[in-house]
């Protein structure tokens, strides 16, 4: 690996054969969302003037982009034709560069790492951190409430789930920034680093960390993870290796994401806070509907062989982007999408993704959000986003909203 040589962080490609000229779209999935619209609004925006459901975007190497719902969530569950083998724009750079373990791989090699996962999100191993998600977010809340302001995305929404999550992994504090840093160039990356660059500090970084657990009986999950068992084997170094970087990526990045969109909602919302606050027992159906409306992962598939989809001829090799985001705000799933509605009567979307590889930190993710919901609201019932500058939102796998100072009375 050559460091210090910058990878263009977009790669602009020529039009297919296999692609009629009527499919194009000028869309780049790390491009900022544009100042006027917010994140959702302009993914709507996309959806409501494209001539299809299914386009495809010269951009990060060439790809399809689903821009349906139906066609989202085919591509996402449907093994059979498209593959996990590559799940990341632009294919040959970034999807290359990361092999993810569990993410790029297909059934059923996928089911036995994806098992070590599930052993250790689910409720009876994660039920020991509550406490300690509690007394984090109380510290934090108490540390900047008497001042009457925060910049809620570095002082809280950064702070949290990262702290939380080097816990459970057992990774000191002090490595964080580095940490969040790759993490970050790996699902929106700004041109610091090489993809391949990413790749390989993120494995100098675990190399040490997984050779000292291995065998030591640790307890911490990327212990139990590097000495658990596939098809009756140990890990090699590379898997272990692989599904760590998944799980940091995994961890460290999505729920801060989240928390930004909740509250920059909330601080807009006078009724739903007023709602909440005198009867914090709808924080449960608030954290349904804030799952709802604030998808933010666009993740992607390889095409495995030559077939006919959505009227068009694809290739293998091919990669479809299946946003989660335009499931939640097509018409087709749910009515008046983009409202908020505390007491939507149903609600459908793929947030947490959909088929074999969806999420298994979903659970730590609702734990987390109901705890920070329910310590805020006790503590600072009523808050404002400070100044008059509009929100900025960025676009890439993990969507996000730049960093905004709330304020509130003292
Ligand atoms: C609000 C928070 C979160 C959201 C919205 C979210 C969303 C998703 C989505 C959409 C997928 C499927 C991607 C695909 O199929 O291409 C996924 C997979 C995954 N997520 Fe999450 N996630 C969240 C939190 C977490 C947390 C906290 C962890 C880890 C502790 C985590 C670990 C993973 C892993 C390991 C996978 C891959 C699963 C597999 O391939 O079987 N996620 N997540």
């Amino acid at each position: 690996m050559e460091v210090g040589v910058k990878e263009p962080v977009d790669n602009v490609v020529s039009r297919p054969v296999n692609v009629p000229a009527d499919r194009v779209i000028d869309f780049d999935i790390y491009r900022d969302v544009p100042e006027e619209l917010d994140f959702h609004q302009s993914w709507r925006q996309l959806m409501d003037t494209v001539p299809y459901p299914l386009m495809w975007t010269p951009h990060n190497g060439g790809h399809w982009v689903a821009f349906k719902a139906s066609v989202s969530d085919i591509v996402m569950s449907d093994s059979e034709r498209f593959s996990n083998h590559t799940v990341l724009v632009p294919k040959e750079t970034a999807g290359e560069a990361y092999r993810l373990i569990p993410l790029s791989l297909d059934p059923p090699e996928h089911r036995p790492f994806r098992n070590l996962l599930n052993d250790n999100l689910g409720p009876k191993p994660l039920k020991p951190v509550e406490d300690t998600i509690v007394d984090l977010t109380v510290s934090l809340i108490e540390g900047f409430r008497p001042k009457g302001r925060c910049n809620f995305v570095h002082e809280f929404a950064e702070q949290l789930p990262v702290r939380i999550f080097m816990q459970i992994v057992d990774l000191p504090v002090a490595d964080l920034p580095k940490l969040k840093h790759l993490a970050d160039q790996f699902t929106r990356p700004d041109g610091s680093l090489t993809y391949p660059e990413v790749a390989q500090l993120f494995r100098e970084y675990l190399d040490p960390v997984i050779k000292a657990r291995r065998g030591a009986g640790g307890q911490d999950m990327l212990s139990r993870m590097i000495n658990g068992q596939v098809g009756g084997r140990e890990l090699s170094d590379l898997e272990a290796q692989n599904i760590c970087i998944q799980v940091l990526v995994g961890g460290l990045d999505t729920v801060v994401n989240m928390l930004g969109f909740t509250f920059s909602y909330l601080a807009k919302d006078h009724d739903l806070r007023q709602a909440i606050a005198a009867d914090p027992s709808r924080i449960d159906d608030a954290l349904l509907e804030f799952f709802r409306r604030f998808p933010v992962v666009s993740s992607a598939r390889e095409v495995r062989g030559d077939i006919d989809f959505e009227g068009v001829n694809l290739k293998a090799g091919d990669m479809v982007m299946a946003p989660t985001i335009v499931v939640a705000i097509d018409d087709e799933m749910n009515d008046n999408p983009l409202d908020f509605q505390l007491n939507r009567p149903a609600r459908k979307h793929s947030t947490f993704g959909k088929g074999s590889h969806t999420c298994p930190g979903a659970h730590l993710a609702r734990m987390e959000m109901k705890i920070v919901l329910r310590e805020w609201f006790a503590r600072i019932p009523e808050f404002r986003i400070a100044g008059d500058e509009p929100l900025r939102y960025t676009n890439g796998i993990v969507g996000s909203v730049k960093p905004f100072v709330l304020e509130w009375d003292i």
